[in-house]
């Protein structure tokens, strides 16, 4: 299927490389008037990609400002935000630092509030837009391990209903995506034990790859799901089914 995202124009954070990489390259390739991938990281192989990288540390509202100014101004409008931007750290509570703690909910949760706040302005005087706000099913379940992870990706599913609550008859939808266990850069250095223990949960016993999230995202960027908001969308092989 291609133009389901027609004169579309689209933000998506954590876009140099993983899930964020391949829903920017899904997203031109379903007809987006621009794309725009933003990341503290380089992207590589960009030889064949039309998706315009730009650097952003999430973190920082004063990037957010300069960035989302930039791109109304060359592009006129921001229809979809996805906030994908993440790190994963896996301290317990008993190891969690308030360093740990602050920069975890730094990057997964404050960067949202950051980046919803600088977008949604723009969303409002066109009376439209999508923002897809990247949680995890550890933001649905508990796990052992990683505190201020699951803090911040339990955080995304109650702001990202606020959101839909606040804005919805500003034409704006608003909703949360939960994968699962998904190949990507973030998870390729973790112990095999835990990856076959996370294949084991799902009922379609394998991992997911991005494609599959890129689907489920877009989806909800598109005007295909324009009754769908303040809900959460689980891409994780049945993981959470049992
Ligand atoms: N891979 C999984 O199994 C899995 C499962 C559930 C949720 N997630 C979530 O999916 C999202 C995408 O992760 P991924 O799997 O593609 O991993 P990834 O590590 O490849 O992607 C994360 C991206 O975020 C970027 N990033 C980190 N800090 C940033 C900052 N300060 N400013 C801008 N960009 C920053 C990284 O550079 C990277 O490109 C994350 O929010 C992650 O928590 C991943």
């Amino acid at each position: 299927m291609v133009d389901r995202l027609k004169g579309k124009v689209a933000l998506i954070t954590g876009g140099a490389r993983g899930q964020g990489r391949e829903m920017a390259e899904l997203f031109t390739r379903e007809g987006a008037q621009a794309v725009i991938a933003a990341d503290i990281l380089d992207p590589a192989d960009t030889e064949n990609s039309t998706v315009e990288f730009v650097k952003l540390d999430v973190t920082k509202d004063d990037e957010w400002k300069a960035t989302v100014d930039r791109i109304v101004a060359d592009h006129g409008k921001i229809d979809i935000l996805v906030n994908n931007a993440g790190i994963c750290l896996y301290e317990p509570i008993l190891e969690t630092s308030n360093e740990l703690y602050d920069r975890v909910l730094d990057v997964d949760l404050k960067s949202i509030f950051f980046g919803m706040r600088e977008v949604l302005p723009h969303m409002i005087e066109k009376q439209a837009g999508s923002i897809i706000n990247v949680s995890s099913i550890w933001g649905l379940a508990g796990v052992p391990n990683s505190f201020a992870y699951q803090a911040a990706k339990g955080a995304i599913l109650n702001i990202s209903k606020n959101v839909a609550a606040t804005h919805g008859t500003d034409g704006i939808r608003c909703n949360s995506l939960h994968p699962g266990y998904i190949l990507s850069p973030m998870n390729e250095h973790q112990a095999p034990e835990i990856n076959e223990a996370l294949i084991a949960g799902t009922v379609l016993k394998r991992p997911g790859i991005p494609i599959e999230t890129a689907y489920a995202v877009l989806f909800l960027a598109s005007d295909e799901a324009s009754y769908v908001t303040g809900t959460a969308l689980v891409v994780d092989g049945g993981y959470l089914a049992p």
